[in-house]
């Protein structure tokens, strides 16, 4: 008999939200509104696709293993050198690598609770003890502080999430500086910034770029403002033999041939990285108002987002449970976080104006 770790008998797989295929056939519904992912709503880059489409025709073809193209051009764009850029399959596949090339037995990680699950399940599907911080209630925070005093001398990762989804909120520039003094220079700090895009206008958001100290990798994703989730791709900065560790040990010809070209379109696109902020700003600003009376009544929590989704805590799980299932049944998708460790709590990714809308009014009907 095949004997499976315990670690791994127990891990829940990784449970994505509903899709709209699912929701239609349930509820024999045309119209779904989405927003439950933090997906661009206005779709994939057009640049992306249109440099997917020139490539189609050589799938026949092995993939750069080097992406090298690919890094050059965000070298090209960030003026980091290509010897510091890894790139994956999406960010969560560097942060499997991530794992996978730098933890030993006995090696342990720490992070936040309420963090993104893609990292909790990476983590727990490996022996090694992580510790989930409590995150404060008030904040919503990451518990820097908190984390700091975790760190013994078997801490080997510590997973920061900046903008943290599903929280939307950040580690401000003092905190982050506070937080990486108190950081031994052995242990590695992953610094996920999967929604930097929108977050990077804001004067107190600390750009990790501006931090390229030696044990701090930066992840990045062309899954969020540039659209492509569906295409894996992400990349990330490290001192150069992190990144030749990382790069050693991928799957060969990852990125695929698809998701290197989309990933070089979609770093052409400005006009459309601008619009989707353009969009995201505005549905921010329509949920805000919109949801004003709602928090100053007590009945929710609005929790300030740096991304391209809200948090919003509910009276209880009961609420929550009850509000997803009447919103499921008027097609509008959103994601209840029970998974994610807030039971109380839903996250509403900013969609397109009707799904904006959408969701106020079934959200208000039944609040
Ligand atoms: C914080 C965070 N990191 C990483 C990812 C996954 O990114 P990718 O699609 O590049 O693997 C997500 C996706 O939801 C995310 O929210």
């Amino acid at each position: 008999m095949i004997i499976t770790p315990e670690y791994i008998k127990t891990l829940k797989p990784y449970v994505p939200g509903k899709s709209i295929e699912e929701i239609q056939k349930e509820f024999g519904l045309e119209e779904i509104h989405k927003i439950a992912s933090n997906e661009n709503p206005l779709g994939p880059s057009p640049k992306a696709i249109e440099a997917m489409k020139k490539v189609h025709g050589e799938v026949n073809r092995y993939p750069d293993p080097g992406a090298l193209e690919l890094r050059k051009k965000i070298s090209a764009k960030s003026g980091v050198e290509v010897s510091n850029i890894a790139v994956g399959s999406g960010s969560e596949g560097i942060m499997a690598n991530i794992l996978r090339c730098f933890l030993c037995d006995g090696d342990e990680m720490i992070t936040s609770e309420a963090t993104f699950i893609g990292f909790q399940v990476l983590a727990r599907g490996r022996a090694n003890k992580c510790h989930y911080v409590p995150m404060p209630r008030d904040t919503y925070k990451f518990d820097a502080d908190g984390i700091l005093a975790k760190v013994n001398e078997r801490t080997k990762i510590i997973y920061i999430c900046n903008p943290n989804n599903p929280t939307g909120t950040i580690l401000n520039k003092g905190e982050f500086d506070k937080f990486y003094k108190g950081v031994p220079e052995n242990v590695l700090i992953i610094m996920d910034e999967a929604y930097f895009e929108y977050a990077c206008g804001c004067a107190e958001y600390p750009d990790s770029m501006d931090y390229r100290y030696d044990n701090v990798i930066t992840l990045r994703t062309f899954s969020k403002i540039y659209g492509i989730a569906g295409a894996r791709i992400g990349y990330g900065f490290a001192h150069a033999d992190i990144v030749s560790t990382i790069m050693k040990v991928k799957l060969p010809f990852e990125p695929n041939s698809l998701a290197q070209a989309g990933a070089i379109g979609a770093l052409d696109d400005d006009e459309f990285l601008e619009k989707s902020r353009a969009l995201n700003a505005g549905g921010y600003e329509y949920f805000r108002k919109e949801l004003n009376d709602l928090h100053k009544e007590g009945k929710i929590v609005f929790v300030p987002s740096y991304a391209n989704f809200v948090l919003l805590k509910l009276e209880s799980e009961e609420k929550v449970n009850f509000i997803n299932s009447s919103l499921l049944k008027e097609g509008v998708i959103i994601r209840p976080l029970k998974p994610f460790g807030l039971a109380d709590c839903i996250r509403v990714t900013m969609g397109l104006r009707k799904e904006n809308e959408a969701f106020i009014k079934s959200f208000k009907k039944y609040i």
